[in-house]
């Protein structure tokens, strides 16, 4: 009789620390969502909205145009080669290979090539209106009221009207933007291609696409009744990549639309770091977790030119305080964009996440072994990552004033945020692209 009453107060009392211990769980996810209400309205957090209308005919010329190597000089490259959907619309390596490289994606070898000087990023929602600048240095922009390009070609931007029928095409930054890799000497053009002007190689890419009888069919369908150029495959990749690459569906998306179930609980911690303790909204806030500024994060050197300092927007903008400034990255997908920052300098969101957590010791400790590791059998040469003192200095005296010197994360406040990261912001829809 007595240990039967044991047995019951027994379960009673573990029924009721069962019940406070979920109670005590539940409000504490309670709470971090209270939380991240408050944050999202102040930061701006919200859901990206997906593509806009599918224009049937125009999404399929621009596929078509995407992945054919015919529109490079040498007929060896085409956007695909270097923003692979498999490999989140990048190529997997720090440094893109382009004209005369051989093979694909991870395994693609530089061969006869020279290859880029930045990591190619990632397409995702870059044809959104937010996105007004591009490129890592945001040297081609667009604005629409009233409608103006900047761009490194002086032709296109509104100084030429021979040029008048090209730029009456591009509509948004992405347009412009997908014309330059068509004149890049190291990306699609090929350095014997060096002697014709821009506007040549445009009409002889042109030229060969509009001579194929199928692109006849896939223009006269897409633009009807239209003298077509070269600005309307820049039109039609845009919009392709529109369709194709815009995030509407991740955990993030859902969350912020009211279903608080899309996130688990550590990365409901991981969102409350980025937010808090991580000071990671500083720069990414807003639907896209970027403010579109340039900003210094003293990102290690990486490079297989020994002559190339990458200044960044440094470059674009001859104001001091540009030198090593780069776009604050969208984070959408951004678990399957690896090797990360303008240079691929860091492999995975763990060594971005130790970066951010010591600026300075991630700095003075970087290497570049890791990557020559896993990159020696793609590129002639090694890896090198040394700045000269000058380009140091510049660099530390430019940083950014919102970059934290010592965050002091536990090591399960990174693990949470590298959840939220790599889960939260991941659409299900392109992680089986992912090998
Ligand atoms: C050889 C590799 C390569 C090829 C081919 C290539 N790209 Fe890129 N892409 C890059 C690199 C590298 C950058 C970054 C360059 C920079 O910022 O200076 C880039 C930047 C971009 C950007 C800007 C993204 C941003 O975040 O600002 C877009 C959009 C883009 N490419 C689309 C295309 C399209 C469309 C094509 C085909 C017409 C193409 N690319 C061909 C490597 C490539
Ligand atoms: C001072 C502004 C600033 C702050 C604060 C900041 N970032 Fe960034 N972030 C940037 C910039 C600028 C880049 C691109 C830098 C480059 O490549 O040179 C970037 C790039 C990244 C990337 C790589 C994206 C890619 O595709 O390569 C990740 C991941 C990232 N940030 C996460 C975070 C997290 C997590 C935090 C908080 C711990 C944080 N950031 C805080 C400005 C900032």
């Amino acid at each position: 009789m007595k240990t039967c009453n044991f047995a019951v107060l027994y379960l009673l009392v573990s029924l009721f620390t069962l019940k406070a211990y979920t109670q005590e769980t539940k409000t504490l996810e309670q709470k971090i969502d209270e939380q991240l209400k408050i944050f999202s309205s102040r930061f701006r957090y919200a859901p990206t909205q997906g593509p806009s209308d599918k224009r049937p005919h125009l999404y399929e010329l621009g596929q078509s145009l995407f992945s054919d190597k015919r529109i490079s000089m040498a007929g060896d490259t085409s956007c695909a080669t270097c923003h692979q959907p498999q490999l989140g619309t990048g190529d997997g390596l720090p440094l893109s290979i382009g004209t005369g490289g051989t093979g694909d994606g991870l395994s693609r070898t530089q061969g006869s090539s020279t290859p880029t000087l930045r990591n190619a990023p990632p397409l995702y929602n870059k044809t959104h209106p937010g996105f007004q600048a591009l490129f890592w240095d945001g040297r081609v922009s667009f604005s629409s009221k009233p409608k103006k390009l900047k761009t490194p070609n002086p032709n296109l931007n509104g100084e030429n009207p021979v040029f008048d029928d090209i730029v009456s095409q591009l509509d948004n930054a992405s347009a412009a933007q997908s014309l330059f890799p068509l004149i890049n000497e190291i990306e699609m053009r090929g350095h014997n291609f060096s002697n014709l002007t821009d506007r040549e190689v445009w009409d002889e890419v042109f030229n060969r696409v509009i001579k194929i009888e199928d692109y006849k069919v896939l223009f006269k369908r897409a633009f009807p009744n239209e003298k077509w150029n070269i600005g309307h495959v820049g039109k039609a990749l845009a919009h392709f990549q529109d369709v194709e690459f815009s995030t509407r569906d991740t955990g993030w998306d859902k969350y912020l639309k009211g279903d608080l179930s899309a996130l688990s609980l550590p990365e409901k911690k991981g969102a409350l770091t980025f937010t808090r303790k991580g000071r990671c909204f500083m720069c990414h806030n807003g639907k896209h977790l970027t403010n579109f500024r340039f900003e210094n994060i003293m990102v290690p050197h990486l490079s297989l030119n020994e002559n190339f300092m990458d200044k960044g927007r440094g470059s674009i903008d001859k104001r001091k305080g540009a030198a090593f400034q780069f776009m604050v990255s969208p984070l959408r997908n951004v678990g399957l964009t690896a090797p990360y920052f303008h240079n691929g300098s860091m492999a995975t969101i763990e060594e971005v996440i130790e970066h951010y957590n010591e600026p300075l010791e991630s700095y003075n400790n970087y290497n570049e072994d890791k990557i020559n590791e896993l990159f020696e059998a793609n590129y002639h040469m090694p890896f090198i990552s040394k700045y000269t003192e000058e380009a140091e200095n510049l660099l530390f005296r430019n940083a950014s004033r919102s970059l934290h010197q010592f965050l002091a994360l536990t090591e399960e406040e990174k693990e949470n945020l590298s959840l939220f990261l790599k889960i939260s912001l991941t659409e299900k829809r392109f992680v089986h692209l992912v090998q």
